[in-house]
């Protein structure tokens, strides 16, 4: 095996009420799992093999081989989604992280908005994501469609939301906005992306 499926940070109803257990189920075992087994049989070469799981995806990015990026992408952004989520509520950003928020979107409210309207605008399938841009020294909200990645373009994700339908429709049906909300109000894991964020923001 190239790549394992990592273990869920959390037990499959610790979600709910926001997203069932079914929604993990499904997502993780079948959508995350699959796209798993995609990329173990898209490999040609030991080459490939031998690269991390980031390697890959910049490397086949950039030779345009979608039979590697889309899976290898895929795994990514799933491993990273659920990390995104907190099965224990938390209020808010605190810290450094806070500042920086404050900073570059004025306030926590109008990070959400923006935040919100990235995700809901994202025509299709995709993702909408908090990230760090270490170049310009600030945070970014951006949406990326299909299988695309900020890692991709040399940004540090700090927080993601998968906004394909696989990932809301059994609990939300066509309510895009509502399972977008209750992300932002209910389940940001914001531990993770304060460290994640200290980690980036403040080595540099
Ligand atoms: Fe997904």
């Amino acid at each position: 095996m190239y790549y394992t499926l990592p273990e869920l940070p959390f037990e499959k109803d610790a979600l709910e009420p926001h997203i069932s257990a079914e929604t993990v189920h499904y997502h993780y075992d079948k959508h995350h799992a699959g796209y798993v087994d995609k990329l173990e049989k898209a490999l040609k070469s030991e080459t490939q093999r031998a690269l991390t799981l980031e390697d890959l995806i910049k490397k086949s990015y950039k030779s345009e081989d979608a039979s590697i990026f889309n899976p290898a992408a895929q795994v990514w952004n799933h491993n990273f989604y659920w990390n995104s989520l907190a099965a224990q509520p938390q209020g808010g950003p605190e810290g450094e992280l806070l500042q920086a928020i404050e900073r570059d979107f004025d306030s926590v409210d109008d990070f959400k908005k923006e935040f919100k309207t990235k995700a809901a605008s994202e025509f299709g399938s995709g993702w909408a994501w908090l990230v760090y841009d270490n170049k310009m020294s600030s945070l970014r909200v951006l949406s990326t469609t299909d299988a695309v990645t900020p890692i991709v373009a040399g940004l540090q994700p700090l927080l993601t939301l998968d906004v394909w339908e696989h990932a809301y429709y059994l609990d939300y049906k066509n309510e895009r906005a509502a399972y977008i909300d209750a992300f932002l109000d209910k389940l940001i894991n914001w531990d993770f992306a304060s460290t994640l964020f200290e980690r980036q923001a403040l080595a540099a």
